[in-house]
Protein backbone atom coordinates (compact mmCIF):
# COMPACT_ATOMS: atom_id res chain seq x y z
CA UNK A 1 0.00 0.00 0.00
CA UNK A 2 1.08 3.77 -0.72
CA UNK A 3 1.50 4.58 2.79
CA UNK A 4 1.96 8.22 3.40
CA UNK A 5 0.04 10.69 1.43
CA UNK A 6 -0.86 12.65 4.65
CA UNK A 7 -2.75 12.50 7.74
CA UNK A 8 -5.99 12.99 8.13
CA UNK A 9 -8.08 13.17 11.85
CA UNK A 10 -11.94 12.84 11.69
CA UNK A 11 -13.60 13.36 14.54
CA UNK A 12 -17.03 11.83 15.13
CA UNK A 13 -15.69 8.32 13.54
CA UNK A 14 -17.12 5.12 15.62
CA UNK A 15 -20.23 4.55 13.51
CA UNK A 16 -22.19 5.68 10.54
CA UNK A 17 -19.91 8.28 7.74
CA UNK A 18 -16.76 8.86 10.07
CA UNK A 19 -16.51 5.00 10.72
CA UNK A 20 -16.44 4.63 6.67
CA UNK A 21 -14.09 7.78 5.97
CA UNK A 22 -11.75 6.32 8.29
CA UNK A 23 -11.71 3.02 6.45
CA UNK A 24 -11.67 4.07 2.93
CA UNK A 25 -9.31 7.01 3.54
CA UNK A 26 -6.79 4.42 5.18
CA UNK A 27 -7.33 2.17 2.23
CA UNK A 28 -5.74 4.84 -0.38
CA UNK A 29 -2.88 5.20 1.62
CA UNK A 30 -4.00 8.00 4.14
CA UNK A 31 -2.78 7.87 7.85
CA UNK A 32 -5.70 7.98 9.70
CA UNK A 33 -6.50 9.24 13.82
CA UNK A 34 -10.02 9.33 14.69
CA UNK A 35 -12.22 10.17 17.58
CA UNK A 36 -15.46 9.21 19.34
CA UNK A 37 -16.69 8.37 22.87
CA UNK A 38 -17.41 4.88 21.93
CA UNK A 39 -13.63 2.96 22.48
CA UNK A 40 -14.54 -0.09 21.85
CA UNK A 41 -16.11 0.58 18.30
CA UNK A 42 -12.98 2.86 17.66
CA UNK A 43 -10.44 -0.04 18.76
CA UNK A 44 -12.38 -2.32 16.38
CA UNK A 45 -11.92 0.02 13.48
CA UNK A 46 -8.23 0.53 14.05
CA UNK A 47 -7.11 -3.26 14.41
CA UNK A 48 -9.27 -3.93 11.07
CA UNK A 49 -7.78 -0.74 9.42
CA UNK A 50 -4.23 -1.95 10.78
CA UNK A 51 -4.78 -5.63 9.89
CA UNK A 52 -5.28 -4.68 5.98
CA UNK A 53 -1.90 -3.05 5.74
CA UNK A 54 -3.39 0.55 6.93
CA UNK A 55 -2.04 2.90 9.54
CA UNK A 56 -4.45 3.96 12.38
CA UNK A 57 -4.78 5.58 15.80
CA UNK A 58 -8.61 5.40 17.54
CA UNK A 59 -8.30 8.32 20.19
CA UNK A 60 -11.36 8.64 22.71
CA UNK A 61 -12.46 11.56 23.23
CA UNK A 62 -15.72 13.79 23.99
CA UNK A 63 -14.97 16.50 21.43
CA UNK A 64 -17.95 18.70 23.51
CA UNK A 65 -15.19 18.69 26.01
CA UNK A 66 -12.79 21.44 24.56
CA UNK A 67 -9.51 19.49 26.83
CA UNK A 68 -11.11 16.32 25.16
CA UNK A 69 -11.01 17.92 21.52
CA UNK A 70 -7.55 19.29 22.14
CA UNK A 71 -6.20 15.97 22.98
CA UNK A 72 -7.35 14.24 19.76
CA UNK A 73 -5.54 17.02 17.69
CA UNK A 74 -2.70 17.03 19.86
CA UNK A 75 -2.00 13.21 20.08
CA UNK A 76 -2.32 12.99 16.36
CA UNK A 77 0.44 15.78 15.64
CA UNK A 78 2.56 13.76 18.64
CA UNK A 79 2.10 10.11 16.33
CA UNK A 80 1.87 11.59 12.88
CA UNK A 81 4.14 14.44 13.06
CA UNK A 82 1.81 16.74 11.12
CA UNK A 83 -2.36 17.00 10.29
CA UNK A 84 -3.46 17.78 6.61
CA UNK A 85 -6.54 17.09 6.97
CA UNK A 86 -8.96 17.29 10.11
CA UNK A 87 -12.72 16.42 9.10
CA UNK A 88 -15.50 17.59 11.44
CA UNK A 89 -18.23 14.58 11.61
CA UNK A 90 -19.55 14.60 15.01
CA UNK A 91 -23.39 15.05 14.82
CA UNK A 92 -26.19 14.04 16.48
CA UNK A 93 -29.99 14.30 15.70
CA UNK A 94 -32.07 15.75 18.57
CA UNK A 95 -35.50 14.48 18.80
CA UNK A 96 -38.29 15.96 16.56
CA UNK A 97 -40.09 18.79 18.29
CA UNK A 98 -41.49 22.20 18.57
CA UNK A 99 -39.00 24.45 19.58
CA UNK A 100 -41.24 25.20 22.66
CA UNK A 101 -40.85 21.54 23.62
CA UNK A 102 -37.23 21.18 23.81
CA UNK A 103 -35.77 21.33 27.55
CA UNK A 104 -33.08 23.22 28.38
CA UNK A 105 -30.41 20.19 28.25
CA UNK A 106 -31.60 19.57 24.90
CA UNK A 107 -31.01 22.82 23.32
CA UNK A 108 -27.45 22.66 25.10
CA UNK A 109 -26.80 19.26 24.33
CA UNK A 110 -28.05 20.12 20.28
CA UNK A 111 -25.78 22.73 20.05
CA UNK A 112 -22.89 21.27 21.94
CA UNK A 113 -22.50 18.47 19.84
CA UNK A 114 -23.04 20.13 16.06
CA UNK A 115 -21.36 23.42 16.62
CA UNK A 116 -19.22 23.41 20.15
CA UNK A 117 -17.59 20.40 18.64
CA UNK A 118 -16.64 22.12 15.72
CA UNK A 119 -15.53 25.36 17.22
CA UNK A 120 -13.39 23.43 19.80
CA UNK A 121 -11.49 21.52 16.87
CA UNK A 122 -10.94 24.08 14.48
CA UNK A 123 -9.54 26.22 17.64
CA UNK A 124 -6.79 23.59 18.38
CA UNK A 125 -5.84 22.67 14.70
CA UNK A 126 -5.25 26.18 13.37
CA UNK A 127 -2.13 26.87 14.64
CA UNK A 128 -0.89 24.06 13.71
CA UNK A 129 -2.08 24.20 10.31
CA UNK A 130 -0.71 27.88 10.11
CA UNK A 131 2.80 26.64 11.13
CA UNK A 132 2.83 24.20 8.19
CA UNK A 133 1.15 26.68 5.75
CA UNK A 134 -0.92 24.02 5.04
CA UNK A 135 -4.02 22.18 5.80
CA UNK A 136 -7.65 21.44 4.76
CA UNK A 137 -10.79 21.68 7.21
CA UNK A 138 -13.88 20.18 6.25
CA UNK A 139 -16.83 21.01 8.69
CA UNK A 140 -19.84 18.09 8.21
CA UNK A 141 -23.38 19.76 8.39
CA UNK A 142 -26.23 19.07 6.76
CA UNK A 143 -29.21 20.06 4.10
CA UNK A 144 -30.35 21.40 7.30
CA UNK A 145 -27.66 23.68 7.36
CA UNK A 146 -29.53 25.10 4.74
CA UNK A 147 -32.74 24.66 4.60
CA UNK A 148 -34.98 24.83 8.05
CA UNK A 149 -37.66 22.49 8.56
CA UNK A 150 -40.25 22.66 11.62
CA UNK A 151 -39.42 19.95 14.41
CA UNK A 152 -35.63 20.81 13.70
CA UNK A 153 -35.34 24.17 15.13
CA UNK A 154 -31.83 23.40 17.32
CA UNK A 155 -30.27 20.81 14.59
CA UNK A 156 -31.37 23.53 11.56
CA UNK A 157 -29.79 26.53 13.59
CA UNK A 158 -26.83 24.49 14.39
CA UNK A 159 -26.02 23.12 11.56
CA UNK A 160 -26.68 27.14 9.90
CA UNK A 161 -24.29 28.26 12.69
CA UNK A 162 -21.75 25.75 11.43
CA UNK A 163 -21.74 27.02 8.06
CA UNK A 164 -22.25 30.56 8.68
CA UNK A 165 -18.65 29.92 10.87
CA UNK A 166 -16.91 28.19 8.07
CA UNK A 167 -16.95 31.13 5.53
CA UNK A 168 -15.99 33.26 8.36
CA UNK A 169 -13.56 31.02 9.02
CA UNK A 170 -12.00 30.57 5.40
CA UNK A 171 -11.86 33.97 4.82
CA UNK A 172 -9.51 34.77 7.55
CA UNK A 173 -7.54 31.63 6.91
CA UNK A 174 -7.23 30.80 3.32
CA UNK A 175 -3.79 33.32 3.27
CA UNK A 176 -2.34 30.69 4.97
CA UNK A 177 -3.19 27.99 3.06
CA UNK A 178 -5.71 26.63 4.83
CA UNK A 179 -8.81 25.03 2.60
CA UNK A 180 -11.51 24.95 4.62
CA UNK A 181 -15.10 23.02 2.98
CA UNK A 182 -18.24 22.70 4.19
CA UNK A 183 -19.84 19.40 3.08
CA UNK A 184 -23.70 19.41 3.61
CA UNK A 185 -25.22 15.74 2.94
CA UNK A 186 -29.33 15.06 2.93
CA UNK A 187 -30.20 11.66 4.01
CA UNK A 188 -28.01 9.26 5.19
CA UNK A 189 -28.29 5.53 5.89
CA UNK A 190 -26.67 5.50 9.40
CA UNK A 191 -27.81 5.29 13.53
CA UNK A 192 -28.49 9.54 13.43
CA UNK A 193 -32.37 9.02 12.91
CA UNK A 194 -32.67 6.30 15.07
CA UNK A 195 -30.10 8.07 17.66
CA UNK A 196 -31.86 11.21 17.57
CA UNK A 197 -35.79 8.99 17.92
CA UNK A 198 -36.24 11.53 14.56
CA UNK A 199 -38.87 8.59 12.30
CA UNK A 200 -37.90 9.92 8.58
CA UNK A 201 -40.88 9.50 6.15
CA UNK A 202 -41.20 5.50 5.18
CA UNK A 203 -39.98 6.63 1.50
CA UNK A 204 -36.46 8.32 2.55
CA UNK A 205 -34.11 7.71 -0.38
CA UNK A 206 -30.98 7.58 1.76
CA UNK A 207 -27.25 8.15 0.80
CA UNK A 208 -24.74 5.64 1.73
CA UNK A 209 -21.78 6.53 4.57
CA UNK A 210 -19.53 5.76 1.29
CA UNK A 211 -20.53 8.62 -0.53
CA UNK A 212 -19.89 10.46 2.33
CA UNK A 213 -16.14 8.93 2.37
CA UNK A 214 -15.91 9.13 -1.31
CA UNK A 215 -16.88 12.88 -1.09
CA UNK A 216 -14.26 13.96 1.24
CA UNK A 217 -11.46 12.29 -1.25
CA UNK A 218 -13.01 14.60 -3.87
CA UNK A 219 -12.55 17.19 -1.44
CA UNK A 220 -8.53 16.75 -0.63
CA UNK A 221 -7.61 15.35 -3.83
CA UNK A 222 -8.84 18.71 -5.75
CA UNK A 223 -5.40 20.16 -6.96
CA UNK A 224 -4.10 22.67 -4.64
CA UNK A 225 -4.66 25.85 -6.68
CA UNK A 226 -9.32 24.68 -6.39
CA UNK A 227 -10.87 25.63 -3.49
CA UNK A 228 -14.26 23.70 -3.08
CA UNK A 229 -16.08 26.18 -0.60
CA UNK A 230 -19.18 23.79 -0.53
CA UNK A 231 -20.54 20.81 -1.50
CA UNK A 232 -23.86 19.51 -0.83
CA UNK A 233 -25.15 16.09 -1.83
CA UNK A 234 -28.53 14.11 -1.98
CA UNK A 235 -29.58 10.59 -3.03
CA UNK A 236 -30.93 11.46 -6.49
CA UNK A 237 -33.78 9.69 -5.62
CA UNK A 238 -34.88 11.41 -2.09
CA UNK A 239 -37.08 14.33 -2.96
CA UNK A 240 -36.77 17.67 -1.68
CA UNK A 241 -36.59 21.24 -3.64
CA UNK A 242 -33.20 22.17 -3.31
CA UNK A 243 -33.79 25.76 -3.00
N1 LIG B 1 -27.53 10.52 8.87
C1 LIG B 1 -28.07 11.58 8.29
O1 LIG B 1 -29.19 11.52 7.73
C2 LIG B 1 -27.32 12.90 8.23
C3 LIG B 1 -27.76 13.86 7.33
C4 LIG B 1 -27.07 15.06 7.25
C5 LIG B 1 -25.96 15.28 8.04
N2 LIG B 1 -25.55 14.32 8.91
C6 LIG B 1 -24.36 14.60 9.72
O2 LIG B 1 -23.36 13.67 9.37
C7 LIG B 1 -22.45 13.50 10.47
C8 LIG B 1 -22.23 12.04 10.77
O3 LIG B 1 -23.43 11.47 11.23
P1 LIG B 1 -23.85 9.96 10.90
O4 LIG B 1 -25.06 10.03 10.06
O5 LIG B 1 -22.70 9.18 10.43
O6 LIG B 1 -24.37 9.49 12.35
P2 LIG B 1 -23.69 8.59 13.47
O7 LIG B 1 -23.47 7.22 12.98
O8 LIG B 1 -24.55 8.80 14.66
O9 LIG B 1 -22.26 9.28 13.69
C9 LIG B 1 -22.02 10.33 14.57
C10 LIG B 1 -20.63 10.15 15.14
O10 LIG B 1 -20.38 11.26 16.03
C11 LIG B 1 -19.86 10.72 17.23
N3 LIG B 1 -20.16 11.62 18.34
C12 LIG B 1 -21.37 12.05 18.78
N4 LIG B 1 -21.21 12.86 19.83
C13 LIG B 1 -19.87 12.96 20.05
C14 LIG B 1 -19.07 13.65 21.00
N5 LIG B 1 -19.62 14.42 21.94
N6 LIG B 1 -17.72 13.51 20.92
C15 LIG B 1 -17.16 12.72 19.98
N7 LIG B 1 -17.86 12.05 19.06
C16 LIG B 1 -19.20 12.16 19.10
C17 LIG B 1 -20.55 9.37 17.39
O11 LIG B 1 -19.77 8.52 18.21
P3 LIG B 1 -19.95 8.25 19.78
O12 LIG B 1 -21.41 8.16 20.03
O13 LIG B 1 -19.19 6.99 19.98
O14 LIG B 1 -19.30 9.42 20.47
C18 LIG B 1 -20.50 8.88 15.94
O15 LIG B 1 -19.25 8.28 15.68
C19 LIG B 1 -23.07 14.29 11.63
O16 LIG B 1 -22.46 15.57 11.70
C20 LIG B 1 -24.52 14.43 11.22
O17 LIG B 1 -25.16 15.52 11.84
C21 LIG B 1 -26.20 13.12 9.02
Amino acid sequence: MNKDKGVIAIAGASSGTGREMARYLASLGYRVSFSARREKLLKEIEREITKSGGEAFAIRADMALYDEAKGFIEKTVERFGRIDVLVNNVGAGIRFADFENYTKEEIERGVSVNLMTVLYACKVVIPYMKKQKSGHIINVSSILGKLSRSGFAIYSASKQAVEGFSRALLNEVRKHGIKVSILAPAAIQTEWAEKAGVELPSDTRFLKPMDLAKAVQVLIETPPHVDIWNLDMISSEQVIDPF
